[in-house]
């Protein structure tokens, strides 16, 4: 009865696993997808975590931010994305306003984990969004918290711009983190944010850190799926690689940016703020 009824070639991975390889300094890698069949391609290439972002209202849709993401949207790509998965977890975004309050959150977190089988879900911001991750894992939904340039804010940071540059900031975002993981976080996504605070926050919080623009010194690294196969239009963000370039296939790719992040060789300092 307890069986996962897909055959998974590896052991699968789970919540507890994350905890187990921050302690044990093992790199974790993240990547994005949005359907079944990039789902599969990040599962046979080792890839840990999926994530089906809210990235997709960019890269998928086409819009110029993640603001128009609806739950149903994440749900129909989460559940694409779930059917092409056997060893890696599933993460799926909590979209704008989906997390507005308690209710909304846990509302928004059973359709992503019941109908989109998801195994944990993410939420953008800081203080406003403590107790709704407190109420979240209180109810046993795993969350991921995601901080410094935190999409969702654009408007408001008036563009995509890298966050905790002062000492102020620094400081502020490290507090942050600090009290998403004491709220009950199992993870935690740093955006575009200095490498030295990234490797800061790695080192004095409890929960794994996933870096995105963030430096080498997270646990973990996470990029959007097409900016790593360099089939993102327009200019790729300066903290992302091509590794379908000079790989004969997108499994080959994926296992370039698997391997880079285990070893340590990516993100490297051109990748780095
Ligand atoms: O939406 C997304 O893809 C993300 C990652 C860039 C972390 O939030």
């Amino acid at each position: 009865m307890y069986a996962n009824p897909k055959s998974a070639a590896r052991a699968p991975i789970t919540v507890p696993r994350l905890h187990e390889m921050k302690g044990k300094g093992e790199k974790i890698v993240v990547l994005t997808a949005y359907d079944a069949s990039f789902a599969a391609q990040c599962d046979a290439a080792g890839v840990d975590v999926v994530l089906v972002g809210d990235s997709l209202g960019m890269v998928v849709q086409g819009h110029s931010s993640t603001l128009p993401v609806s739950v149903d949207d994440m749900v129909y790509h989460s559940a694409a994305v779930a059917r092409g998965l056997t060893g890696a977890l599933l993460v799926a975004d909590m979209p704008f306003m989906s997390f507005r309050d308690v209710d909304t959150a846990l509302s928004t977190a059973e359709r992503l984990m019941a109908q989109g089988g998801a195994a944990m879900v993410k939420l953008e911001g800081a203080d406003y969004v403590l107790d709704i991750v407190h109420e979240l894992t209180r109810r046993a939904v795993p969350v991921c918290a995601h901080l410094g340039l935190t999409p969702q804010s654009v408007h408001k940071f008036g563009g995509y711009r890298m966050q905790g540059k002062t000492k102020a900031a620094a400081e502020q975002l490290l507090a942050d983190a600090k009290a998403l993981a004491h709220a009950g976080a199992d993870l935690l996504v740093l955006e575009a944010v200095p490498g030295a605070l990234a490797k800061r926050v790695t080192a004095e919080t409890a929960i794994p850190t996933i870096g995105i623009g963030a430096g080498p010194g997270c646990d973990g690294q996470v990029l959007v799926l097409y900016d790593m196969l360099g089939i993102t239009p327009g200019k790729r963000p300066r903290f992302s690689k091509d590794f379908l370039a000079g790989h004969g296939s997108v499994l080959d790719g994926i296992r370039a940016y698997a391997d880079a992040v285990r070893a340590g060789k990516f993100p490297g300092a051109e990748h780095t703020f």
